[in-house]
C-alpha cells in the first residue's frame, strides 16, 4: 500500500504524530518505517516538558530533545515543541517557587534558553499549555499564583523574542466547548492587546465517539480563525472506553483498576464499535477538509493503539483503540475511511 496519510493530505495540512523516547531512538524498525511513511510532523510526547528538560535549577537536559529534532530534520518533518509553560509534569523545584521575582527570572531563563537553542529548527511551539478551567476562567497554578495573568503575556513575548519566526501556540483540551472556548478567546485577545505574539490555537482533541459534536468543532474552527489564528488539532485520539465518571452513582474514590466493566474489550474491539470509530474519524476529517484553509496541522497523540496513553488513563492497564493503527501496526478501517475522503475528491 503506497498511499499514506501524509501524501493524501499533502495539500491540506500536516499530519503529525507524537513520539516518545523509544520511537525517537528508532528502537522498533517496523514502527519507525510506519512513522516515516505516514507522518510529516512530529511532537515530543513527554521529553520537552520541564521535569525532563529543566529538572534542576540552571541545569538543562537536551539529550532527547536533540535526538528528537535531529530525527525530524533527517526526515524533513515539521517539528513542534511541546511544551514551555505547563502546570503539570513540572520540575519539582519550579513548583516550589513562591516569589514573583524568582518566577519571572525562571520564565525568562527557561523560555529563552530552550527556544533559542532550537531557533530556526523547531517550527512551532506550545508556549502555554492548559491554562484554563472548564468554565473559561484561569486555572490556579504556580505561574498564576506568583505572577497573575501577566505570566501569559510574558511567556508569548519571551518566546517571540527568542525565535521571531517560530509559530507560537496556546494549547488546551476541551477548548472547543463553548464556555472554555469563550474564555480562551478572551485570554488570547488580552495577550494580543498587550503586545504578545500569538499565531495559533491548539485544540488537543482528546475526543470520544459521541462528543464533542461536529457542530461544536466547526464553530470553534470558525471562532478561532476569526481572530486571525491558525487552528491546529494537536493531540487527536478517540477513546472507545467508558470512564468512571460516566457511571451513575459511581463512588469517585473506588479503585477501578482491573475492573471488567471499565475494560470491556481486552482482546479485540467488537465490530459494532469499530464501525462507530470508523464513522467518527471520517466525519471529523470531512470537517477538517471543509476548513483546510484554516487548519495548519492535525497531529495524532501516538502512532498506534498499543502505545497510547489512553491504555493507562484514567485507569491503568486497559485496552483502548483510539488511533488509526492497531497494536500490530496494521491500518484499521478508520484509517481507510480517512484516506477514502481524499480518493473521492
Ligand atoms: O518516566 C517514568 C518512568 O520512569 C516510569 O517507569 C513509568 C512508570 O509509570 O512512568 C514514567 O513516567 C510516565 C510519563 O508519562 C513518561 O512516559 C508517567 O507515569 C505518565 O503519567 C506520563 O503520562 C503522560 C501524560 O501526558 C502526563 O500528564 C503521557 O505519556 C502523555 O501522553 C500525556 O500527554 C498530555 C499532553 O502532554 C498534554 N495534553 C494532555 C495529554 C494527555 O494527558
Amino acid at each position: 500500500n503506497a498511499i499514506s496519510l501524509k501524501d493524501s493530505y499533502k495539500k491540506d495540512f500536516y499530519i503529525g504524530t507524537a513520539l516518545d523516547t523509544n520511537q525517537i531512538a528508532g528502537k522498533n524498525s517496523k514502527e519507525d518505517f510506519l512513522i516515516k511513511k505516514e507522518f510529516n510532523a512530529i511532537t515530543a510526547e513527554n521529553i520537552m516538558k520541564s521535569m525532563y528538560m529543566h529538572p534542576v535549577k540552571g541545569k538543562y537536559d537536551f539529550t532527547f530533545s536533540d535526538k528528537f529534532v535531529a530525527y525530524g530534520e533527517k526526515h524533513k518533518m515539521f517539528i513542534h515543541g511541546h511544551t514551555l509553560i505547563w502546570h503539570s509534569q513540572l520540575a519539582p523545584w519550579i513548583a516550589e517557587i513562591k516569589d514573583s521575582t524568582e518566577m519571572k527570572a525562571l520564565m525568562k531563563d527557561h523560555i529563552t534558553t530552550i527556544v533559542s537553542k532550537y531557533k530556526g529548527r523547531i517550527n512551532s511551539w506550545d508556549v502555554v499549555n492548559e491554562a484554563l478551567n472548564e468554565d473559561g476562567t484561569l486555572r490556579k497554578s504556580v505561574f498564576l499564583n506568583t505572577l497573575g495573568e501577566q505570566y501569559l503575556i510574558d511567556a508569548f513575548k519571551l518566546a517571540a523574542a527568542a525565535d521571531p519566526k517560530a509559530d507560537l501556540y496556546y494549547n488546551d483540551y476541551n477548548n472547543e466547548e463553548p464556555a472554555k472556548r469563550e474564555g480562551n478567546i478572551n485570554m488570547i485577545k488580552k495577550i494580543k492587546a498587550a503586545g504578545g505574539k500569538i499565531d495559533g490555537v491548539g485544540i488537543q482533541a482528546h475526543w470520544r465517539l459521541d462528543s464533542p459534536s461536529i457542530e461544536v468543532i466547526e464553530e470553534s474552527i470558525l471562532a478561532y480563525a476569526a481572530l486571525g489564528l491558525k487552528v491546529a488539532f494537536t493531540e487527536l485520539d478517540i477513546t472507545v472506553l467508558p470512564n468512571p465518571w460516566d457511571l451513575k452513582g459511581a463512588d469517585v474514590n473506588q479503585n477501578f483498576e482491573g475492573s471488567a466493566q471499565m475494560n470491556p474489550y481486552p482482546e479485540q474491539l467488537p465490530e459494532s464499535v469499530q464501525v462507530k470509530l470508523t464513522e467518527r474519524y471520517a466525519s471529523i476529517f470531512k470537517l477538517f477538509l471543509k476548513h483546510k484553509d484554516k487548519i495548519s496541522r492535525v497531529t495524532f497523540w501516538g502512532v498506534h493503539d498499543g502505545q497510547s496513553w489512553l491504555n493507562n488513563w484514567p485507569i491503568k492497564g486497559r485496552t483502548n483503540y483510539p488511533l488509526l493503527f492497531d497494536k500490530d501496526l496494521k491500518p484499521k478501517k478508520a484509517y481507510q475511511s480517512v484516506l477514502k475522503l481524499k480518493e473521492t475528491k
